[in-house]
């Protein structure tokens, strides 16, 4: 386990930063909730104002704040997180790239979840290459994220099939519904790796 020697306690403090529909945030709230995940989403961010993630944020009555992409991006949202004392950051569908100041505020605790097996496919719609290569399986990862695109050492990843007659809709459904699986087991995982390498 790649670790800091910065305690994760029992309730971690997670942010989670997305773009769009906020699904896998949703996926990881309920987690939180009903104790598959031993954290709490702290606050949860987007570079676009209308996105939906934030209003699923406010279901669950987590803080939110709006941070538009930019030269500062990466800046910006580290100083918001490390004032919310986060220990643990979630990429969920973010259009924006991490970079140092975000990285380094965050040492090997930002994971993302991409939507194929990496490393293949890396890159936008991950979906619609596969579909495109002809493959015949695809599925979802779950990694670190570092100074390259999708290219973070992985935690954990989950195959899924693709069926002839699958459309881009179809295929990327699928893996929605395993991307909800992987990203709970993986935050965990994370989560217990990091108390168990600090002896507790
Ligand atoms: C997911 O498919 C994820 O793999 C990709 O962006 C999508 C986000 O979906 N990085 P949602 O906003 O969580 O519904």
């Amino acid at each position: 386990m790649r670790h800091d020697g910065r305690e994760l306690e029992n309730s971690v403090r997670i942010a989670v930063l997305g773009s769009g529909a906020g699904s896998n945030f949703s996926a990881l709230a309920k987690a939180c909730e009903d104790g598959r995940i031993q954290g709490e989403i702290m606050i949860v961010s987007s570079d676009q104002a209308e996105a939906s993630i934030l209003k699923k944020a406010a279901v669950f009555r987590i803080p939110t704040f709006i941070e538009k992409g930019g030269k500062e991006y990466s800046k910006r949202v580290a100083k918001r997180l490390t004032e919310a004392s986060v220990d643990l950051v979630c990429l969920a569908g973010l259009m924006q790239i991490v970079r140092t100041p975000l990285l380094g505020a965050f040492p090997n605790r930002i994971l993302n979840i991409h939507p194929s097996l990496l490393p293949r496919y890396p890159g936008k719609e991950a979906w619609k290459q596969a579909l495109e290569d002809g493959a015949s399986e695809t599925g979802c990862t779950v990694h670190y994220v570092d100074t390259g695109i999708d290219t973070g050492e992985v935690i954990l990843q989950e195959t899924v099939p693709v069926f002839r007659g699958d459309t881009p809709e179809t295929i990327h459904a699928r893996i929605q519904e395993a991307e909800y699986r992987v990203y709970v087991e993986a935050v965990q995982q994370v989560i217990t790796e990091c108390a168990d390498s600090d002896g507790g």
